[in-house]
């Protein structure tokens, strides 16, 4: 594992886009797995940035969505799909023929979370898959109990998940209980893994994951197994390691 301490929120979105950048100019056709939330918004925004000054082309890569909440269409503004379109795909100039997001709405879930697998083997795998991790251990919306052996599947949301997501609805009540989400095998198979956390809320989780068992109960633990993780922290989320 690569553990990168950086001392702020801007030094990890800088570093994180460093990650990325550095793939793209070995390999413009890198399949990326690309999560949403507050954590990889500044990534977003410095990838975008770079763009824009024609410091980097993503026009050629292909990426997947991580995860989504289960029931929202992909055009409903809460959803990953159109974060990820709003917040990258559309302003770096990846091509919709190059993306494909976790379908909220599909009517049959399973088959959509099989076709989203099948889409990724067909595009070679996942050369870099980032996270960010929930305050209880998740990445993706794998929750603590998920096996390791997961899949994409659908997947009941933890309370403190979507406590977490209530002002994007507008209500507790309103949030989604369920998420479709790509499973912890899933995440393990991508080549590299780049796992992101800010702030104090994530200290826990981040020493739990890093320096604790690897149990299901915490679910980003799996990633102590896997042979090319880098963890991007900055100094409070760092600071229970
Ligand atoms: P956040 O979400 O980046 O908005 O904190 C991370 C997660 O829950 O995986």
């Amino acid at each position: 594992m690569e553990l990168l301490r950086v001392e702020d929120y801007d030094a990890l979105s800088r570093a994180a886009a460093n990650r990325v950048g550095r793939l793209i100019a070995s390999r413009p056709g890198a399949v990326l797995g690309l999560p949403t939330g507050e954590t990889p918004l500044g990534m977003y925004r410095e990838l975008v940035g770079r763009v824009r000054e024609g410091r980097l082309d993503v026009s050629a890569a292909i990426a997947f969505s991580l995860d989504e909440f289960h029931g929202l269409p992909p055009e409903h503004p809460a959803s990953f799909c159109s974060f990820l379109r709003r917040h990258f795909f559309e302003p770096a100039g990846i091509p919709p023929s190059r993306t494909r997001c976790l379908c909220g709405d599909a009517p049959d879930p399973e088959a959509e979370c099989a076709v989203h697998e099948a889409a990724i083997a067909a595009a070679g795998g996942i050369d870099l898959q980032v996270l960010g991790i929930g305050r209880n251990g998740h990445i993706g919306y794998n929750e603590p109990g998920t096996p390791f052996s997961s899949r994409a599947h659908v997947a009941p949301l933890a309370p403190e998940t979507r406590e977490a997501a209530a002002a994007a609805f507008g209500a507790f009540e309103l949030v989604p209980l369920r998420g479709v989400t790509l499973g912890i095998q899933s995440i393990l198979a991508a080549r590299q893994v780049m796992l992101l956390a800010s702030g104090a809320e994530k200290a826990g989780a981040v020493k739990a994951a890093l320096r604790g068992p690897v149990t299901p109960e915490v679910p980003a633990s799996a990633l102590q197994g896997h042979p090319a993780l880098t963890v991007v922290v900055d100094a409070a989320a760092a600071a229970l390691l």
